[in-house]
């Protein structure tokens, strides 16, 4: 048959092959990935879901500052025996604010998705300071030297300013209108957040109700570890699964 005989050539001839092998993926790919970005919906709006208040935001630098992601994930699988253990499996809203995002796939030590508010503030002090001390056959490292570590937060807004870049709505209040308020106050937020005895109505007012307003370390001053137990304590904590039913159009 002629075409056949056509497709000899090519079997025959590897860069011709190569060639065709490589024009044929590349159709193939375009067809499935382009959609995906002029698709509204690729990610589901969730409600609940809000950006990383400054002081969980700079948390979640020094998480990814101290290699955190090298031992924990951060993505409940929808397996039984994952979300018997940590809760209702990870939705992809709920990385949506995260750049870069943190699923990882190394489990030295537990997922971490869904640990917002499952210990105590005392509790993360004492495990990071000495991770022994609570759970005798750890291996994780000690990270007492964050408390030691005080933040001024001079440079929070720039951190926001990064952020909004990439598309973190920074530059939106909480109904999603143009303001800079997020911007302008990023510094007085982030102070506020890890002092319940400032005036931190405006916080609430720029991220919503639920933020954890605490002295998260028991210390004077913001630390390091303030920081980073804010972000531990949100984590998996902003969707409420009691009310959530997925969106089964999809
Ligand atoms: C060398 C690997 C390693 C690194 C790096 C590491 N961890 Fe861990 N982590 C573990 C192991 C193992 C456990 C389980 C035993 C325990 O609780 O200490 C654990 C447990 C935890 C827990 C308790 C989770 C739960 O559900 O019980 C938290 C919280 C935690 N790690 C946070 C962190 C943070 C934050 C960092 C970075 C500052 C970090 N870890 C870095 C290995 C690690």
């Amino acid at each position: 048959m002629a075409i056949l005989d056509k497709h000899t050539i090519l079997e025959k001839n590897i860069t011709l092959l190569s060639i065709f092998a490589f024009l044929v993926v590349t159709i193939g790919g375009i067809v499935q990935i382009a959609p995906l970005f002029w698709l509204e919906n690729t990610i589901e709006d969730v409600e609940g879901m809000r950006p990383y208040t400054p002081l969980e935001l700079a948390g979640r630098d020094i998480y990814v500052r101290e290699g955190c992601y090298v031992c924990h994930s951060q993505m409940v699988r929808p397996m039984r025996d994952e979300v018997e253990r940590y809760g209702h499996y990870s939705l992809a809203a709920e990385s949506q604010y995260d750049h870069p995002f943190q699923w990882g796939s190394k489990r030295t030590g537990p997922d971490l998705a869904r640990l917002g508010g499952r210990y105590s503030d005392e509790w993360h002090v004492d495990h990071l300071r000495d991770p022994q001390s609570v759970v005798p056959e750890s291996v994780m490292p000690k990270y007492g030297f964050l408390e030691d570590r005080l933040l001024e937060g001079e440079h929070i807004e720039d951190l926001l300013r990064t952020h909004a870049l990439v598309g973190v709505p920074y530059d939106e209040d909480v109904n999603g209108e143009p303001s800079t308020d997020r911007f302008e106050n990023a510094r007085a937020d982030f102070l506020a957040q890890a002092d319940p005895d400032s005036d931190y109505d405006g916080l609430l007012e720029r991220y919503g109700e639920n933020v954890n307003v605490r002295n998260f370390d028991g210390q004077p001053g913001v630390s390091e570890a303030d920081a980073l137990i804010a972000y531990l304590q949100m984590l998996g904590t902003l969707v409420d699964f009691s009310t959530f039913t997925p969106d089964e159009s999809r």
